[in-house]
């Protein structure tokens, strides 16, 4: 999402904007900028990508003696991740500059107004009004304050806004409205931000801005005015009790916990601004510039390693199911090292958690010379993957701290659905049930991370144990390759993901009373067909851990250990069931006394084949 910071006072802004920006780059983001102003005049400097590029950006010009600046990292939802785009915008002089969170719905609608008045409009977004509303106001013989508060009562949406204004050198201008806001109180240096991260190191004393509040934030002084109500309101400053290690953990006692439980929040942060369920709209931006290529493409290829791969498969899937288009997913390594025709309408889709996965970068520089469309699938922003890929769609997750990947693989499988739901336009009969569902998963997820618990004492029980095998069809089954893969790496214990048809075909041979078959029979046309492999497990001895939607009677005749889940589409189970797997494969690599944040013999991105 997005995030705000904004610094007033002391001897140099610039460098104590870059660090507020490095802060808040967990929000996840697209690109960023700084505008700040220096003897009345404003630079104003913007960069696709991290935060790094614009820092050394901002090394290069005369940036170091200003006294005033606002800064953003944009997670683009209106237009493209472009350098227009990117905030701060501005009115047509450069007197105006404007940071923005939030979405102003009413945005087309004052545009063409002020486009009517002769205003021009270079960027796509929605924020660009803001700007120009108040300069129009500004040209009323308004003061700022004044248009600012004439052009905050003409927005409608959500927004947390910081403005600077060339005329008074000395001002930062905030308001919100259901969106955060808050002001740092320093000594001889004030602070806005919209997250507390952004100026935690400087000050522990903070206002918080409440909806419909405006302030005016001078290096000694902070006014606050509540534009609705037409009343000035007394500040009251807070103390911060905020530690920025703990603030990321919270109380969990890993990071793998901790992403499991972000998973509710994954979904939303992937979906924001992008899925509009009262509009039944997909909109990814990311691939706004290439929308012209994607009508031709009848072939996709998807390459990602790992959990990348898995989330891959689930991908395949959706989009051949929604969107109607052939895709072959293949492990990145393997892909590099193949020799198989391509042609001009092929797209190759690369998923990578870290944007720096050697074999999958290798894969998309080997398709270089053939024409291929590369769209990437990418968590981390500006990274070699999402540069060297011609547009794609970033995951949003924030920053991956455990080396297993889950709030990914979440944030993944949710992007996958987005571009199968995009590439179908509009056309599939699953385009509006999905849109609907995915707006229902992150409360469906709540639920199932409060039967955390009762999963740690099936994984006390099921501890004892040196194979698991994982089963599933359809969509289960690639949910089966990563539960097995959680299991390896977190504890080293050996396990398989298997289709479930295919035990007739070899594995059953394995199962007797030490090995312990994990079963995903969750609600669809296949859950019969999985039940009827349950039943050789049983058969044969196998104990039996299964995870299947809430309502099924039947799996009791099998097995006592069941995970119920919410009811939910075919298409969204991944979701889900994914997260049941993490927690399960976490609380046995806890139980086991495993480095469950850092596992033996595994980095965290595989620079090197
Ligand atoms: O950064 P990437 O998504 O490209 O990484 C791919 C794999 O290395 C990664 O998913 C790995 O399998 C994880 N440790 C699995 O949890």
């Amino acid at each position: 999402m997005c995030g705000i910071v904004g610094v007033v006072g002391g001897k140099s802004v610039t460098s104590l904007l870059i660090d507020g920006l490095k802060s808040l780059e967990y929000r996840g983001y697209d690109s960023a900028g700084i505008a700040v102003i220096n003897n009345s005049e404003a630079i104003n400097i913007k960069q696709v990508g991290q935060v790094e590029l614009l820092e050394r950006k901002t090394n290069e010009s005369s940036l170091s003696v200003a006294k005033i600046g606002i800064g953003h990292t944009r997670w683009a939802t209106h237009g493209e991740p472009t350098i227009t785009n990117a905030h701060p915008h501005s009115n047509a002089d450069g007197t105006v500059f404007v940071v923005h969170n939030g979405i102003i719905e009413n945005y087309k609608e004052i545009r063409r107004i002020l486009e009517k008045d002769g205003y021009t409009f270079i960027s796509q977004t929605d924020t660009e009004v803001i700007p120009h509303l108040i300069d129009y106001y500004l040209k009323s013989n308004s003061d700022f304050k004044d248009a600012f508060i004439k052009a905050l009562n003409d927005l409608s949406g959500s927004y947390a806004i910081a403005a600077i204004y060339t005329k008074t050198p000395d001002s930062i201008y905030v308001a919100r409205l259901s969106s955060p806001l808050l002001i740092g109180v320093g000594k001889d240096q004030n602070y806005v931000a919209s997250d507390a991260s952004a100026i935690i190191n400087h000050t522990q004393k903070v206002i918080y801005l409440k909806d419909y509040e405006m302030a005016t934030v001078t290096t000694k002084k902070v006014q606050v005015h509540n534009f609705k109500r037409k009343a000035d309101v007394k500040p009251e400053p807070e103390s911060l009790d905020f530690d920025l290690e703990k603030a990321r953990l919270g109380d969990f006692p890993h990071y793998l916990l901790k992403e499991i439980f972000d998973a509710p929040e994954t979904i939303k942060l992937a979906s924001a601004g992008r899925i509009r369920p009262k509009s039944n709209i997909v909109k990814l931006a990311g691939l706004e510039s290439v929308q012209e290529q994607l009508k031709y493409i009848d072939r996709i290829v998807i390459v990602a390693c790992g959990t990348s791969y898995y989330a891959g498969l689930v991908g395949e899937y959706l989009i051949e199911e929604i969107a109607g288009i052939p895709v072959e997913v293949q492990v990145a390594s393997e892909f590099k090292y193949r020799n198989e025709p391509f042609s001009k309408n092929t797209a190759l889709i690369a998923i990578s958690q870290s944007g720096e996965t050697a074999d999958t970068i290798a894969a998309i520089n080997k398709v270089q010379d053939y024409g291929v469309l590369k769209l990437g699938v990418v968590n981390v922003v500006g990274s070699t993957i999402s540069r060297i890929t011609d547009a794609g769609v970033y995951c949003h997750a924030g920053p991956e701290l455990s080396v297993a990947s889950t709030k990914a693989f979440i944030a993944q499988v949710t992007v996958l659905l987005e571009i199968a739901l995009s590439l179908s336009d509009g056309k599939s009969k699953l385009y509006k049930p999905l849109i609907n569902e995915l707006a229902e998963i992150p409360t469906k997820l709540i639920s199932i991370l409060n039967q955390s618990d009762k999963i740690e004492s099936l994984a006390k029980k099921y501890s004892k144990y040196r194979d698991f095998l994982y089963i599933g069809r359809g969509y289960a089954y690639p949910c089966a390759l990563e539960g097995a893969l959680k299991l390896k790496e977190l504890t080293y214990i050996h396990a398989e993901g298997y289709p479930a048809g295919e035990m007739k075909h070899g594995p059953l041979a394995m199962i007797d009373s030490n090995f312990p078959s994990f079963v995903i029979a969750t609600g669809s046309s296949l859950t019969e067909k999985t039940l009827s492999n349950v039943s050789e497990i049983k058969a044969r001895g196998g104990p039996i851990i299964a995870v299947v939607s809430e309502g099924n009677k039947s799996i009791k005749n099998y097995t006592g250990d069941v995970i119920y889940i919410p009811k939910t589409l075919e298409q969204t189970q991944p979701l889900l069931v994914g997260t049941v797997l993490h927690l399960f494969a976490y609380h046995m690599a806890v139980i086991l006394g495993k480095n469950v944040d850092r596992p033996r013999n595994l980095a965290k991105s595989v620079t090197v084949e």
